[in-house]
């Protein structure tokens, strides 16, 4: 703990992780140092922009310089010197294969690690496969062997729209190190949190590393399970909402995550669980149940799009509005994203697509050539004939249904995550399509519908 009160800590990457660790460890009272290779971005930092949108983030970033016990640097090499601890924070995109890429991990940590000058405690926050820290662990020897390295596992658990609140109050932090002396530093780092009655689990690096793994992959599951469902419940006109409700009832099951509708996207699942199936194959063991995850999810949203031309039949001049293109509320990330899976397929297929979302316009308009964007919801649905809900944010909870209907051409809501009643919807006069439930469709509407087509 080097002169001051609270510890000295570095933070490797400036990303939707490691800038909610950051904020996090500072405002528990440590003096926490970012660094990231990208220049621009560390320099608006130094002025509490922020380079994406997160809630609450901006403030806890502008809260932690106020205070002295944050800053940002391009440079690696007082980080090194000073911190006690390292953490990790930056990407393990896949590659081609699904395997987790693991090249900005090595790099990032080597580029710290040759100008340490004693002993430092390296921390890997990102995601990545059980054994890294130990790949990475021989790494760090070979590349300075004048310092001595302790590797810890501490996977980040935070969701994207909550990072700060999960930052601040996780239910549970996991640090994995061979090394004793490097778990006595961890505890003292997050004694705070642990006080304020989070759980607390020590285990092995290895372990820690397969936990993450392991629960990213168990909630995706519980994601496609429920999907499944949905399908069984449409060809069974049974109702998926009962259903998990049902199941999310029972201790042993729990509520979260059993949600059906259009699947999961995002920088996590998507790619975790296609890089823990790569090392699942790698250490031998045979496991397809992973591969029926992903396979669902996909069917989540060509099933959106069955229904979607089932309505409307041909695609063609047709005006179809995606509510929301970020892949969940709270967050401009647009990565894996279903909305703009399912912009794609109505695209291929000749619709005009118009997405409105929030926040995530310009990032999704750039993912998806010939997505148009509108600037509200109201400028999307003009003329619209078919609305799909993408993206449950609070703005469409409270949607003026007589408004919306009045400016669609044909009032056909796709809701692609059970956000709203079908009565209510058949009350506003719309024909309403959710996921594994009933639809309903006004007999006035089904007119309109006959007269137009
Ligand atoms: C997830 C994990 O929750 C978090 O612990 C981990 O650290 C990172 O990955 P995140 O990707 O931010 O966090 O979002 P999450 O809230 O888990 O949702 C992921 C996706 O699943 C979203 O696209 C969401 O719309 C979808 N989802 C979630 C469902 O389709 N149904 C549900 O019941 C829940």
């Amino acid at each position: 703990m080097k002169g001051v009160s609270g510890l000295k800590v570095g933070i490797v990457g400036a990303g939707h992780v490691g800038l909610p660790t950051a904020g996090a460890l500072a405002k528990l009272g440590h003096h926490v140092t970012v660094t990231d290779t990208d220049a621009p971005r560390i320099e608006a930092l130094g002025r509490a922009e922020i380079p994406f949108f997160e809630p609450g983030l901006q403030e806890l970033i502008a809260e932690g310089i106020a205070s002295g016990r944050l800053s940002f640097t391009t440079d690696p090499a007082p980080v090194a010197r000073e911190s006690a601890a390292v953490f990790i924070c930056v990407g393990t995109p896949p590659r081609a294969t699904g395997e987790a890429n693991l090249v900005a991990v090595e790099k990032s940590a080597l580029a710290v690690a040759q100008h340490a000058v004693d002993s430092l405690i390296v921390v890997e926050k990102s995601t990545v496969p059980t054994g890294t820290s130990d790949r990475l662990a021989k790494a760090l020897a070979r590349s300075n062997p004048r310092a001595s390295f302790e590797l810890v596992s501490n996977p980040e658990f935070l969701r994207e729209g909550h990072a700060v609140e999960d930052s601040l109050h996780p239910a549970r932090v996991l640090v994995g190190s061979d090394s004793p002396d490097a778990l006595k530093v961890m505890r003292e780092l997050y004694q705070p949190i642990i006080d304020g009655g989070a759980a607390y689990v020590e285990t092995d690096q290895r372990t820690a590393e397969l936990a993450k793994h392991a629960c990213n992959a168990y909630l995706a599951l519980k994601i496609s399970f429920a999907n499944a469902l949905a399908r069984i419940c449409e060809l069974s006109d049974a109702d998926v909402v009962s259903v998990t409700n049902v199941m999310g009832m029972d201790p042993r099951i729990g509520p979260g995550h059993l949600h059906a509708g259009l699947g999961y996207g995002g920088s996590c699942f998507p790619k975790d669980l296609a890089a823990f199936e790569r090392l699942v194959e790698r250490l031998g063991y045979n496991f397809p149940l992973l591969g029926e995850i992903k396979r669902i999810n996909d069917e989540a949203v060509t099933s959106v799009f069955s229904k979607i031309e089932e309505v409307l039949w041909n695609l063609e001049e047709k005006r179809v509005v995606l509510l929301g293109l970020s892949f969940k509320p709270g967050t401009d990330d647009v990565r894996f994203a279903p909305a703009l899976a399912l912009a794609r397929l109505l695209v291929d297929a000749g619709a005009e697509v118009v997405g409105y979302d929030p926040v995530a316009n310009e990032l999704a308009a750039s993912e998806v050539p010939g997505l148009k964007t509108a600037e509200s919801v109201h400028e999307a649905l003009d003329g619209a004939h078919c609305a799909v809900l993408c993206t449950e944010w609070d703005e469409f909870r409270t949607l003026d249904m007589n408004s919306a209907r009045s400016a669609m051409a044909f009032p056909i809501m796709i809701d692609g995550r059970n956000l709203y009643e079908s009565s209510d919807m058949a009350d506003a006069g719309f024909t309403y399509v959710p996921v594994g439930r009933r639809s309903v469709s006004p007999v006035i509407e089904d007119r309109l519908l006959a007269d137009s087509l």
